[in-house]
């Protein structure tokens, strides 16, 4: 299971991608009414793709009770949704880990709207070094300190994250593309909901914005079968080495990285942000 493709200068699980799945997700054709989420690898992908989904309902629980939550928002680069993506009605939720180098061109063929969700990189590698260990379709993450090391140089599987961010965030003004973190979502859930609603164009009443931020809790979402991958056989992710709601937190770097661990991660952040606007104010919490 545990194979590679290789596509844009980046690993990829082959489990889930193809040379084929590959180039239909870079040509693939936008429709206007389509709304696209765009992370990083455990950036809280699924938190969006729930919220999105009960901000489409207005709120209405019944669609995320009973769809999981890839047939929902499913991958566009992803082997596995090719004929759903094709077939599902408008309008389409889709997601997306691939870099924006490889999907700008199609994106920009259409008013397609795109959500670009990130996270202090911090927790990212410690939440994908764990993500390593139960699914069986990425590579043995080997030491945390190994990994670390590899999340820093960018080869790790998706590629690096500063380009991913970086190349997402210089398509922000011409792809009018919505920018938010896990850290803004975490603090304020109601309100970040609130101003993705209004985005999006669907307003919600306040007992809606309610009834999204009760379901979409971590506790909640933690329980919930459609959306923690407890239905998927551990073959492919081994649920006795961890859960995918794992612990749904802002700062559990600092239960992992030790002092020379952060500074040379302060150092290369530096480096490779040097010329970015983007402001990580979250770096330390
Ligand atoms: P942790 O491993 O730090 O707990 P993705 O969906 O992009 O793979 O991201 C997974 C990360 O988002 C995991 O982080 C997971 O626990 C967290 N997450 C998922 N739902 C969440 C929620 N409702 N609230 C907070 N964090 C959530």
């Amino acid at each position: 299971m545990e194979v590679t493709e290789t596509f844009a200068g980046m690993s990829l699980p082959g489990y889930l991608h193809t040379q084929e799945s590959l180039r239909f997700a870079s040509s693939f054709q936008f429709r206007d009414t389509d709304v696209v989420i765009a992370t990083y690898p455990k950036s809280g992908t699924t938190w969006m793709q729930e919220i999105l989904t009960l901000i489409r309902s207005k709120g209405d629980l019944e669609p995320a009770k009973t769809i999981p939550n890839w047939a929902r928002a499913p991958w566009l680069e992803h082997t596995y949704f090719k004929d759903m993506l094709q077939e599902t009605g408008e309008p389409r939720l889709i997601t997306t880990h691939l870099p924006c180098q490889v999907l700008a061109p199609a994106l920009r063929k259409s008013k397609v709207k795109v959500i670009y969700m990130a996270r202090n990189p911090k927790d990212i590698a410690v939440s994908f070094y764990h993500f390593h260990k139960m699914a069986k379709f990425l590579p043995d993450p080997g030491s945390f300190e190994d990994f670390l090391i590899r999340f820093l140089d960018g080869t790790v599987q998706y590629g690096s994250w500063f380009d991913h961010v970086k190349g997402w965030l210089s398509l922000q003004a011409e792809l009018g593309l919505f920018f938010i973190t896990y850290e803004d979502m975490h603090k304020e859930l109601g309100r970040s909901v609130e101003q993705l609603a209004g985005w999006l164009g669907c307003p919600l009443q306040p007992e809606a914005i309610r009834a999204i931020q009760q379901h979409c809790s971590f506790s909640s979402m933690r329980e919930n079968e459609m959306v923690n991958y407890t239905l998927i056989p551990c073959e492919i992710m081994d649920h006795h080495q961890g859960r995918f709601m794992r612990k749904g937190t802002v700062g559990d770097w600092r239960d992992h990285f030790t002092p020379r661990q952060n500074m040379l991660f302060h150092k290369i952040y530096q480096e490779e942000m040097r010329d970015s606007s983007l402001c990580f104010r979250w770096l330390m919490d």
